[in-house]
């Protein structure tokens, strides 16, 4: 069945240089790449994304993880992939959760650690359903940042609206 996910390299990934690493696994599920970009994450969107955590002991730890605050780096880079069981590949290429007990040949097995805290920086997020695929890639992104149409969209005519453009 053909599905989208998101995948986000955390900012442990980034700071250990991991991402053409990770982009290289991926290129091996043959899933195609649709959409990509680096972003600053926001406390909102940070807050947003981990809504189901909100009651977990380390939600305030995991907020400053995804943000960059634990690396110093504050970005992460966000991509949408799509194909067949798009969903359940790219999570097995991931691994557990718990880096400890992910499987050492996947991701997380491979350059994940819990840190002394408690928190498990496990390099990567991924989507782990399609209704959280479908919240997460309309969170992260706009329809016009993806190059295929993937869930229906309509046009509304903004006013008054104030925007960056170049010089
Ligand atoms: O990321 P995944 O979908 O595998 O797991 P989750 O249950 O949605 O948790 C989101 C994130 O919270 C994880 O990726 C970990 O970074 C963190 N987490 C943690 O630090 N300790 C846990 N016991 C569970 C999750
Ligand atoms: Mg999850």
């Amino acid at each position: 069945m053909e599905q989208k996910t998101l995948v986000v390299i955390k900012p442990d990934g980034l700071k250990k240089s991991l991402t053409g690493n990770i982009l290289t696994r991926l290129s091996e599920t043959k899933l195609e790449i649709v959409s990509a970009k680096i972003i600053r994450v926001s406390r909102e969107l940070a807050v947003e994304h981990y809504k189901h955590m909100k009651d977990k002991p380390f939600f305030e730890e995991l907020i400053k993880y995804i943000q960059g605050e634990l690396h110093e780096r504050r970005k992460v880079m966000a991509m949408v992939y799509w194909g067949d069981d798009a969903i359940n590949k790219v999570r097995k290429l991931a691994g557990s959760t718990n880096p400890e007990e992910a499987d050492p040949t996947t991701i997380r097995g491979s350059y994940g650690r819990i840190t002394t805290k408690g928190l498990y920086e496990n390099v990567v997020h991924t989507s782990s359903n399609e209704p959280e695929a479908e919240r997460e890639i309309k969170l992260w992104f706009e329809p016009d940042d993806i190059i295929v149409d993937l869930y229906p969209t309509k046009f509304v005519t903004l006013t008054n609206i104030t925007k960056r453009v170049w010089e």
